[in-house]
């Protein structure tokens, strides 16, 4: 959470920080700040978005070659002028930018106070501030060595940036579990917590790994030591393959509009060069290394959050069902925090869109220091998450920037696809004619998807309907039960109408007792297994008055009858069909929302990249 910018170089820096600022945006958006450095150090800073900081600096002095840019998700201290970022010490010298958090801030910041030092706002960040400050006034420091003895004595996480009035041309970089990414251009730099404010300016970037401080400068440029001081002495450059386009609406009113409709090509993206059906094979470079390892697994443990955690449900009905090894998927928030058997044998999948949540990350170190092959799904090239792992697959879904998750989620469940079909084949756990069904169905999917997309005038209608519900249930069974809980997610994320996700059968195991004329139910009715079983539970809610919306394969004449809306998908496999009947659902949330005049790309309290905690 959090969006960090600096620039260093010839041009002036507020255009370049504000404009990388908007593009961090879904990192958070609860106040915004800059710094600039020209002779002295100006800061300025304001709660909300960073529109609301150019609105503030109308009419101020805002040049300056180098400077330091923030936008806030709030951890400690609630969202306001005060606690928004940059912070500076109380010698007004330095200033700071960090995203993370310091999790020994009390200690410090009271040790600090009996020093003398006066804190302005609650937050963590400011303790670190100070503490650059007393280290760095009381030996004399620089301020890259000033910094380095502060991060040796803080616990938790941080990428930050730090600027000395009296050294005017430093930035002073470092990273700890939260991620930096340095943009080398001609004559200047850039700092960024991801690529995208980069990209315009520069392909070659360097990414900061774990406890690295990067010290720039016009004269000496970019320079890397640890932590604990060893020089780093010809970081990686990476050459980026994003594209500006990529970054922007493109004509739609939301992001997630455009990402929602972009389905079709990322999916099959996604499968580009990896399934070929007329050969009739699939090949995921990720696994092969270690293809023994895999298919020999007693068991696979996925670990995830949110959306992506919605997506290994699915990945485990497809390796149950198609490869038959057991699969356990976890919150990765509550496995490491509930001394899990995990030994040498096992494989743990993650699954991230941004590739840096902390929750996945921790969880995935634990897995890895215990011994377990470590397999990331991700889809933000270069994160953290793709670094630390053993063997991984990109999902190749293009840069994700509305905060409610769609084409990553179509993504993941793709590969997980590939990957359940790779493994079946070879273990021989399905036939060859199936498998060959599988993949021929497979590379009708982003076909598909376009037919989907077709009945979005009837979703944008039936939104209508029910757009003032406070509540609605989801209900799906087997391959549509994760379906329904995603579907659920997404409604209430960006439009904040209560709605929970069941199998549809556990239903009259409590949830029937909220059904009533006034309650939306939203069944996923796709499966052709058990089909009877979930015409009884439509018939269920139907007489308890409420109202039903199914997703039907076309050509459902059961169900159509007795629901008050139907959306059609088309046919396909029944391991395939969340790739198609996810996408009504998304659309739906999406409408509601619009119709809610509620913020569809930046919901309330959310950020699209949750770093913390
Ligand atoms: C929901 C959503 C979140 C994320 C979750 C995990 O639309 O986007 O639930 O899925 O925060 O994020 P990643 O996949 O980046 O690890």
């Amino acid at each position: 959470m959090c969006g960090i910018v600096g620039y260093i170089g010839k041009q002036e820096a507020y255009p370049i920080i504000v404009k990388g600022l908007k593009r961090l945006e879904y990192r958070g958006y609860d106040s915004a700040g800059v710094a600039l450095m020209n002779g002295t150090l100006n800061v300025y800073k304001k709660k909300g978005k960073v529109a609301d900081l150019e609105h503030y600096t109308d009419g101020a002095n805002l040049s300056g070659k180098m400077g330091i840019g923030h936008t806030r998700w709030a951890t400690h201290g609630e969202p306001n002028d005060v606690n928004a970022h940059p912070h500076r010490s109380g010698n007004g010298r330095l200033t700071i930018i960090h995203n993370g958090i310091i999790e020994n801030y009390a200690p410090i910041k009271a040790a600090l106070q009996k020093e003398g030092h006066v804190f302005v706002s609650d937050t963590d960040t400011e303790v670190l501030v100070h503490l650059i400050e007393e280290i760095q006034s009381k030996d004399d420091l620089a301020l890259e060595e000033a910094v380095r003895v502060a991060l040796s004595k803080v616990v938790g996480a941080y990428a930050i940036v730090v600027m000395d009035a009296q050294e005017p041309n430093k930035m002073v970089a470092a990273r700890k579990a939260s991620p930096l990414v340095v943009g080398i251009g001609d004559g200047e730099y850039f700092l960024a917590s991801d690529a995208t404010p980069i990209v315009e300016h520069t392909k070659q970037v360097v990414y900061l790994n774990d406890e690295e401080i990067a010290v720039i400068s016009l004269d000496k440029g970019l320079k890397i030591r640890t932590i604990s001081n060893e020089e780093i002495s010809s970081p990686t450059i990476h050459e980026l393959e994003l594209k500006i386009e990529q970054l922007e609406k493109g004509g739609y009113d939301y992001f997630m509009l455009k990402e929602i409709y972009e389905q079709s090509g990322t999916i099959a993206d996604c499968m580009r060069g990896r399934l070929n059906a007329e050969e009739g094979w699939i090949k995921l470079g990720g696994i092969d290394e270690y293809k023994n390892r895999i298919t020999k697994a007693e068991r696979i443990l996925i670990v995830a959050c949110g959306t992506s955690w919605h997506s290994g449900l699915i990945g485990e009905y497809l390796i149950e069902d198609l490869a038959r090894i057991p699969v356990e998927v976890e919150y990765a928030s509550e496995f490491r925090y509930r001394n899990p058997v995990i030994n040498e044998n096992d494989i743990v999948i993650a699954i991230s869109q941004s590739g840096e949540t902390a929750d996945t990350l921790a969880a995935l170190e634990m897995a890895k220091s215990r011994g377990a092959l470590i397999y990331g799904i991700v889809n933000v090239v270069g994160s953290s998450i793709a670094r630390i792992t053993h063997a991984g697959s990109y999902i190749h879904a293009g840069p994700e920037i509305g905060v409610a998750s769609t084409k990553a989620f179509t993504g993941q469940v793709a590969l997980l696809t590939m990957m359940a079909l790779a493994i079946a084949k070879e273990k021989g756990t399905i036939s060859e004619s199936y498998f060959q069904q599988l993949l021929n169905e497979f590379e009708q999917i982003p076909a598909k998807v376009n037919e989907v997309l077709k009945c979005d005038p009837q979703v944008k209608y039936i939104s209508k309907e029910i757009k003032d519900s406070p509540n609605a249930l989801y209900l799906g069974r087997g391959y549509s039960f994760p379906v329904a809980l995603e579907g659920a997610l997404k409604l209430k994320e960006i439009s904040y109408i209560h709605a929970e996700g069941y199998p549809a059968a556990e239903m009259k195991h409590g949830p029937i007792a909220l059904i009533d004329e006034n309650m939306p139910v939203v069944v996923i009715a796709t499966n052709k297994s058990a089909y009877e079983k979930i015409v009884s539970n439509v018939q269920e809610v139907k007489a308890r008055k409420g109202i039903v919306i199914a997703v039907v394969t076309e050509g459902d004449k059961v169900i159509s009858d007795i629901a008050d809306y139907t959306i059609e998908i088309p046919d396909t496999e029944e391991p395939l069909t969340p790739l198609l009947s996810v996408i009504p659902l998304q659309l739906l949330s999406y409408h509601i929302a619009v119709m809610r005049e509620c913020n569809v790309d930046q919901p309330r309290n959310l950020a699209k990249s949750v770093t913390v905690e």
